[in-house]
């Protein structure tokens, strides 16, 4: 502590800055403890004196609006995406004149190639620094591969893999060289075992739980926090827009809000990842390690087939 008091003082400033690249690393026989690491970096981010921003996708609705509302109300600036322009509009509105942060809308379609290097520049030339990348924009799409529209199939790997994996490596080298960030990634409880009648869509939420756990143990280190979130059923358009009949969804009683909290609170603790539902989310989570994958499978046929 005799080391760190010297610190908290503004003229001393500087020197925080100068250690934060070296957070976690060796120099020969020379260790900087984490701990000292850590107080230079809250008085780094207090000296800079600015609000925090999360650019935050499909956040026009269900579990991106949530996040939303959840950020503002904790004073965060926010980049809302998505392709609905008056329900993005009327929540920037909302949530400026409720809690008087300043929010930016992007009306972007990111199953576009060139959508992600468009948010990216307009974030750059409106001189944003993003503290929170959240991926939330997705969709799935009901019924036998064989028979569904393969323009869709490939759309939803555009929307849950590649924007996503764009979005992740345009903005992850900045918070590693600040020293802070964090990042969550919406994947799903069909992450956990292939999905029949849902086979593309589970395909890539198992996709965003292997590459998000991968780079949180990569950032470990680094300041950074990554997260996967992966939620069984929520109430939210979703179902009605991936045309999955209401009698398969089951009974649905995670809400929005839920999974916002729990994620942030994940987050908080430096988990890598957070399964969110009730009990029978946690039970199926595990589900695969327990049952052989091909027994699985045939029931998971049955049950999903409409
Ligand atoms: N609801 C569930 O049961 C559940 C469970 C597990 C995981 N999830 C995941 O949670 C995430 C959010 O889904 P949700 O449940 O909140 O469903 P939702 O209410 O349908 O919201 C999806 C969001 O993604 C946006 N979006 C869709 N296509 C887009 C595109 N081409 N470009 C940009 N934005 C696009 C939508 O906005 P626009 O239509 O305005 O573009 C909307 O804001 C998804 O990744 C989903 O896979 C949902």
């Amino acid at each position: 502590m005799f080391l760190v008091f010297p610190l908290i003082n503004k003229k001393y400033i500087p020197y925080g800055d100068l250690l934060l690249p070296f957070a976690g690393y060796d120099f020969g026989r020379v260790k900087l403890p984490k701990s000292i690491v850590n107080i230079c970096r809250v008085i780094k981010n207090s000296y800079r004196n600015r609000m925090s921003t999360a650019l935050i996708t499909g956040a026009s609705g269900g579990i991106g609006k949530a996040f939303a509302e959840e950020l503002a109300a904790r004073n965060i600036n926010l980049v809302l995406v998505s392709r609905s322009e008056e329900k993005l509009n009327q929540l920037a509105e909302k949530l400026q004149e409720q809690y008087k942060i300043k929010v930016d809308v992007l009306v972007e379609d990111l199953t576009k190639p060139a959508a992600t290097q468009a948010v990216y520049d307009t974030i750059k030339a409106k001189k944003l620094t993003i503290d929170f990348l959240i991926n939330n924009a997705g969709f799935g799409d009901y019924g036998d591969f064989a028979e569904r529209d393969g323009e869709r199939q490939i759309k939803i790997v555009q929307l849950n893999i590649l924007a996503l994996v764009d979005l992740t490596h345009k903005f992850l080298p900045e918070m590693k060289q600040r020293g802070s960030g964090s990042i969550i990634n919406v994947s799903s409880l069909t992450a956990f075992q292939p999905m029949p009648y849902l086979s593309v869509y589970a395909a890539s939420k198992a996709f965003i739980v292997s590459f998000s756990q991968a780079l949180w143990a990569e950032n470990r280190k680094s300041g950074v926090r990554v997260l996967v979130v992966c939620p069984g059923p929520v109430e939210t358009n979703f179902f009605r827009a991936a045309n999955f009949p209401p009698s398969l969804a089951g009974r649905i009683n995670t809400t929005s809000n839920q999974v916002v909290s729990q994620s942030l609170q994940a987050l908080e603790r430096g988990d890598s990842m957070a399964v969110i539902g009730g009990m029978s989310t946690h039970f199926v989570s595990n589900l695969s390690r327990f049952i052989p994958r091909k027994t699985m499978l045939y029931f998971l046929e049955k049950q999903f087939k409409a």
